[in-house]
């Protein structure tokens, strides 16, 4: 294997690059000579966790195998064959998979630009539609949907229709139209909320995510999940990762600071980057020669975007924002490509 194959950077899959907090590493040390054991059915103490720092109970909270494996259990077992699910076509393609994989039908609602604008959807909600679901901040574009679109949505759809929020980067987000997503629970049974351990917590091999709903559909999914599918590294992992308030405060304010260096790098290089709430930017180009042209630059340097290509998206990449000098060094390359 070449040298440089070592020194690749990942910059495609928005974790965090601080790397585990120092009290995760710890937990998953002490717990690491309980490996030869089963942990209990159920991650007790994790939930526990959660619905304190959510003021819910615990039993409005579904701990998974990231969010992959929620997003896969309420497509699985909450949509029926004959039924849809609905999103945006410029989102995280979890969704999309998800739906082909158990037969169900995915229609797309356009974008608006870089928005994913909820009024769009109104009108495709037809009677098979059993779930929507919408990224918040959006995978790749960055941008958000305001409390007051996702309460009109809620407000206006059939309340049997499943609105699904996945809000994997929803740490980082500072704005203060973000929606309170919990409070609109209290009102709205039909809401699931997805957050994930994989971002900002630093613990995406961990594999842990988890959805804040309604009990009797919290029910449904915990029961419908594999036996023992969440490790008892990742829980304790994740129950560490909870405590380490700090690391999270931190990896907020570098973001945001991270986010604002490259955003004006780009900016001054010529590049009409949308901004973000997330931490990753979304790089339009204006044809796929030039987008190949960077993403080969970067990568001979080791430093690996994501190519929207993935998402079905042509004349784009997606960017990590990363450490300060690696960020520096992406700006390098592409000024020398300029
Ligand atoms: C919007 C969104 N949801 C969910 C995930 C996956 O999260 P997990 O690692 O918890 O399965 C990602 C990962 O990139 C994401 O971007």
């Amino acid at each position: 294997m070449s040298k440089k194959l070592f020194e690749t950077i990942s910059l495609h899959s928005n974790e965090n690059p601080f790397g585990p907090s120092p009290m995760v590493l710890e937990a998953i040390k002490k717990y690491s000579q309980d490996v030869h054991c089963y942990g209990s059915w159920k991650p007790k103490t994790l939930k526990e966790k959660l619905a304190s720092k959510y003021q819910v109970s615990p039993n409005n909270i579904a701990v998974s195998a990231g969010s992959y494996e929620l997003i896969n259990l309420i497509i699985h077992f909450l949509v029926n064959r004959d039924e849809e699910i609905l999103t945006f076509d410029n989102t995280f393609m979890a969704y999309r998979y998800s739906a082909k994989r158990n037969g169900r039908k995915c229609v797309v609602s356009n974008m608006s630009g870089l928005e994913c604008d909820l009024e769009n959807l109104i009108p495709l909600c037809g009677e098979n539609t059993k779930a929507i679901f919408i990224a918040n901040p959006n995978n790749p574009t960055g941008t958000i949907v305001t409390h007051d679109s996702l309460r009109n949505l809620l407000e206006t759809i059939p309340s049997n229709i499943l609105v699904v929020v996945d809000e994997a980067y929803y740490e980082y987000v500072t704005d203060e139209s973000y929606p309170d997503s919990i409070q609109l629970l209290k009102e709205f049974p039909n809401l699931i909320i997805l957050r994930t351990f994989s971002k900002i917590y630093g613990l995406a091999g961990a594999r842990v995510g988890y959805g804040i709903a309604s009990e009797k559909l919290v029910e449904i999914l915990e029961n419908k999940r594999l036996l023992r599918s969440i490790n008892i590294l990742g829980k304790k992992a994740a129950e560490a990762a909870l405590d380490d308030v700090d690391y999270v405060r931190r990896s907020i304010s570098h973001n945001l600071k991270e986010r604002k260096y490259l955003l004006k790098e780009l900016r001054r290089l010529g590049f009409t980057v949308g901004d973000s709430h997330a931490n990753f930017l979304y790089l339009p180009f204006q044809n796929n020669d030039q987008k190949n042209n960077v993403y080969q630059i970067l990568a001979k340097e080791g430093l690996m975007v994501c190519d929207m290509e993935i998402f079905g998206q042509n004349n784009s990449l997606r960017i990590t924002i990363s450490l300060n000098e690696i960020n520096q060094r992406i700006i390098d390359c592409i000024s020398q490509s300029t």
